[in-house]
């Protein structure tokens, strides 16, 4: 008894020494933004030296250049080789730089510039010097397909098998980076215990596909859900499946999946997500349509930006 107890104090303490350590062993700055604000990064020498002359080169994660100052030439001036990301969005403090002062500033930020920025000074005596700064950038989860490269499209649900009390629902996302998370959730917004799901992988892009099995409940509708934590992105595709009535025939054609556009009656944020999604999906139908035959009708302009 006495001998659990004094191990679980020296575990406890242990685990606290190593959370600690870990902490303290990286003079990491973290900064904090939101999305569409303007981020500035600090970097400075802490002897204050004049670095108009130098050299200092801004990084993120490690391969992305961010910002080349080589004695007055940079990418807001005729450098080339900065990375497509933050081409016309990142400036420095040219008044700061004989205070040693290198922080830069990072316009119109968006989640996918969250990440680790290293400021290098390679030429400084007597040894280089490398700062790390942490960006994180808050933002909401919205449907970021059209903008950020990886971000997956919506899903293809299906209805695999059916028995009599049974249906199985496929979900299928191709080709997204980083790795999603799929859900299956019922109009409820309840996630809805599915199989593990398939992952494969190749060249860096994600394909999931998870099966779930529904029986009859108060629903008849139900939602893949995919979400991409690190780039804010959620998109959804929903199925209807009309199971059957107790005094229906169940001879043939039982089971029925597919598209339904009807209106949606679900609750929460996913609900407002899945009604502007479907909104802007009947939109690109209607002005698709009128493509084809313009004399039908006017356009229709909501405004969706800010969802
Ligand atoms: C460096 O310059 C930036 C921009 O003017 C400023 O916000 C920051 O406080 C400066 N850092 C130091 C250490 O003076
Ligand atoms: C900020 O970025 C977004 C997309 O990333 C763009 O639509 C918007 O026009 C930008 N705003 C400014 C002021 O540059």
């Amino acid at each position: 008894m006495l001998n659990n107890t004094v191990w679980s104090i020296l575990c406890l303490l242990s685990l606290s020494a190593a959370i600690v350590g870990h902490a303290n062993d990286q003079s990491v700055v973290t900064v904090i933004s939101k999305e569409g604000q303007d981020a500035v990064l600090p970097c400075s020498l802490s002897t204050r030296k004049n670095i108009v002359q130098t050299v200092f080169d801004w990084k993120k994660d490690d391969q992305k250049e961010v910002f080349l100052y080589d004695a007055g030439i940079h990418y807001n001036n005729g450098r080339t080789g900065q990375d497509q990301q933050f081409i016309g969005r990142v400036s420095h403090f040219p008044g700061q730089l004989e205070f040693g002062n290198a922080s830069i500033i990072i316009q119109n930020t968006t989640v996918i510039d969250s990440g680790t920025y290293s400021c290098v000074f390679p030429r400084i005596q007597p040894q280089a010097q490398i700062f790390k700064i942490q960006l994180l950038i808050g933002g909401t989860f919205k449907d970021r397909s059209n903008i950020i490269p990886g971000a997956a499209q919506e899903p293809c649900v299906t209805i695999l098998t059916a028995t009599e009390h049974k249906v199985f629902l496929k979900c299928e996302v191709r080709g997204a980076f980083p790795q999603p998370k799929v859900q299956w959730q019922d109009s409820d917004g309840k996630v809805l215990p599915a199989e593990e799901p398939q992952v494969s992988e190749r060249d860096k892009r994600y394909s999931v596909t998870l099966i779930t099995t529904v029986t009859r409940t108060t629903t008849n509708r139900f939602y893949c859900v995919v979400t991409q934590d690190v780039i804010k992105h959620r998109t959804a595709a929903d199925i209807y499946v009309p199971f059957c009535e107790p005094k229906c025939n169940h001879s043939a054609g039982t089971f029925m999946g597919g598209w339904f556009s009807g209106a949606l009656s679900v609750g929460g944020p996913l609900a407002v997500f899945l009604v502007i999604k479907y909104i802007k999906k009947r939109q690109r139908e209607r002005s698709d349509q009128q493509e084809k035959d313009p004399e039908n009708g006017a356009a229709v302009s909501l405004n969706l930006e800010d969802v």
